[in-house]
This record gives structure tokens, sequence and C-alpha cells, in this order.
């Protein structure tokens, strides 16, 4: 992690206290309200619970810290990508997504865009710079993509995508900030599912727009606030208390995956890995030089549906269900959701777990495969 990430880390425990006035609570209050005392002129202070809630902005400016840009908090990843979509583009626009990222801003675009005169074109991560980027309006990327870990050039896209006039918004759901910086890197726009592993316990689902753009911004507010898509302030109070701890979290998490990915290239029952850190693996260069750290999640194929279900079902140290990032381990086969990947692959999200106990049941379900 790189020394700005530590610094920002550092203040992040701190970002209430500095702002506390003698007798108040050091930890968030959670303010269940819909309406505020409001007599005369409401101008300048929280209003209604539908434009404010001040448990949501206490994580807004956690996660403005992390992304060291303004953050719009949504009660899911969807929900900021859906805000993008809906505040930003008109009708006449054209926008490219991955084919082989999380399916449904897909699925959002075929149903929900298109009959609006929003046309969506997709194409695989690994070869997205391919064909340039004139004609759309927005270009989103989603690097790496889940579940197939291919990477793209971040900063490349964001300088052909802008030669040609396009907004670049970054899914950075499987890094968070502490893994890669899409602003960084000229990305316009990220997007994230913060029920990942910012909230990091598997029991809120949230999301966050971040931009350094005002208008962008407003326009993101002004959506939320219209259209009502507002997250909980009980599930904000949770991401608050999750994204105290995501930086421990997210270097044992990473720190864990690499290990674990090397020896699962070992072992006879793994037909192949994908993981951005393994120096083979054909994300591994472009990886080196635009992500911090590189992950939690591996791609494994075990060669079949069977032996995937096997090893999932077997051991005990991994959870069986979708979703990822939580602080226990969890894996799943992707193509029982249709994804473009083989039947045998199953995607591992590494926990907290002390790495030797978790490798060991890993590999302990592994050596039960037949054939
Ligand atoms: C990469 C990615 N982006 C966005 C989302 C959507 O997040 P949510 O389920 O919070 O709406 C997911 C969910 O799995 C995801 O994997």
């Amino acid at each position: 992690m790189s020394d700005t990430a530590k610094s920002r880390a550092a203040t992040l425990a701190h970002l209430r206290g500095v702002k506390l006035a003698k007798g108040d609570p050091v930890s968030l209050p959670l303010t269940m309200t819909t309406t505020f005392h409001l007599p005369g002129n409401p101008a300048g202070v929280s209003q209604y619970g539908r434009y404010d809630n001040p448990t949501w902005e206490a994580v807004e400016d956690m996660l403005g810290h992390l992304e060291d840009a303004p953050s719009v908090a949504f009660p899911s990843g969807m929900a900021a990508i859906a805000a993008v979509f809906f505040a930003l583009l008109k009708a006449g626009d054209r926008i490219l997504l991955p084919s082989d990222g999380y399916y449904t801003p897909r699925l959002l675009a075929e149903r929900f865009l298109k009959p609006f005169d929003v046309p969506f074109d997709a194409r695989p991560t690994k070869s997205f710079l391919d064909g340039g980027f004139s004609g759309y309006r927005l270009v989103f990327v989603e690097t790496p993509s889940n579940p197939g870990l291919d990477i793209c050039d971040m900063a490349g896209v964001a300088r052909l995508a802008h030669e040609a006039g396009a907004l670049v918004v970054a899914d950075n759901t499987t890094m968070t900030p502490y893994g890669q910086r899409p602003l960084d890197l000229g990305a316009d726009i990220v997007v994230a599912a913060d029920t990942k592993a910012p909230n990091g316990h598997s029991d809120a689902l949230f999301g966050h727009v971040a931009c350094r753009d005002a208008g962008i911004i407003t326009a993101i507010r002004d959506w939320r606030k219209l259209s009502g898509s507002i997250p909980g302030p009980f599930e904000a109070w949770l991401v608050h208390r999750g994204l105290e701890t995501l930086e421990v979290r997210f270097e044992r998490m990473c720190k864990s995956a690499e290990l674990i990915a090397r020896r699962l290239t070992n072992h006879r029952a793994v037909k192949s890995v994908r993981f951005p850190g393994l120096e083979d693996d054909p994300s591994h260069n472009l990886a080196t030089t635009q992500m911090e750290r590189f992950g939690f999640l591996i791609g494994l194929d075990l060669g079949s549906e069977a032996k995937a279900e096997a090893f999932i079902g077997a051991c005990a140290l991994v959870q069986p269900a979708t979703s990822f990032g939580g602080v226990h381990s969890s894996a799943e086969r992707r193509a029982r959701w249709g994804d473009a990947v083989p039947p045998g692959f199953v995607r591992l999200s590494v926990g907290c777990e002390p790495v030797e106990a978790l490798w060991q049941a890993i590999e302990a379900s592994l050596d039960g495969i037949r054939g």
C-alpha cells in the first residue's frame, strides 16, 4: 500500500473526532428520523429524510476522504450505477459496457436504457481499447472484471475516451480505494458496491458515486433526492463502522489471497488459477502498473460443475454464497448465474480467517475431489 493510502487510512479513524465539541459522543450516533426541527426559513439546515441525514453524511465524509473526491451514498452498488446512468445520460447517447463484468449493469441498460433511446455495446475487458471510443457518451470499465479477473489499461481507456468526448466511469468494487485509484488514473467517476469489502460484514447493501466534477456531483445528488434512491440510516451506520476497519481487513485479505493463489497453482485438482498477483497471469504486467494491491478474489477452474460444487460444499472455512468481500471467505460457481466462465470456475473471495487454517481447509476440500 502506498504512503498516501497509509496516511489516508491513519486519518480516517479521526475524521469525526476532530470536529467534536465537548460532550459530543465519540462514536457516530445513528440518526433515525424523517423530519427535523424546522421552524420558519428552511434554508441551510437538514430539512427532510429524503434530502439529508447526518449518518449518511458521516459515511460520505469517510468515502470522500478515501476517494479524495466528493462522494454520494446510495442504498446499493446498483443504485449508484443507476444514478450515474439516469442522472447523466439523455436520449441519443450511446454507452459502452464490459461484456464480462458484473452482469446487472448490462441488464439494466437492456431493460431500462434502451427503451429511452440510450443503446449500448459490450466488449471484453481484456481487449477493451480495441475499436476506440468514438461515438460513445459514456464508457464504463470494471477492472479487474468480476468474475473473470481480466484487466484493462485504465489510463489508456481514459485518454482515448476523453479524446472521443466520452465520460469514463470505473466500477472499483473488486478493489476498493485502498487497492486501486481510478480517479487518479484518469476516470471521471467511480462507482462501487460498498456492500462488499467496504462494509465487509455481509449485513448491509450500500454503494457510492465519487467524482471531482462539482456539476456531476450536483446532478447525482439531485437524482438521489428526486428519485428517492436513498440509503437507510442504519445501513449507513453499519458501513461507517465497516469503513473504520477496511484497511486492516483489506490488507489481510489481499495478503492471504496472494499466498493461497500461489499454493492453488500447485494442487493437482486445480486446472487453472486467475489472480492478477501471479507473475504468469495474463493480467499481471498491467496490474503492477495500475493496482496498489492485487485484491482478494481468486478464480479457479476445477474442470467440471460437479468438482466445483464438491469443493465448495466440503470446505469448512468457505461459505457457499454469492457476493464477496466479507470477513468470512466465500465461494461460488459463477456459471450458475450464466456468467461466461467455464462450468467448473469458482470465484473464491478470501476473507479474514488466519491464513494457514484457511489454506488447510481449502487443501483438504481439494484433496477430497475425486477423478
Ligand atoms: C462489480 C460489482 N459492481 C456492482 C455490484 C452491485 O452491487 P449491489 O449488489 O450492492 O447492488 C456488484 C454486486 O455483486 C458487483 O460485483
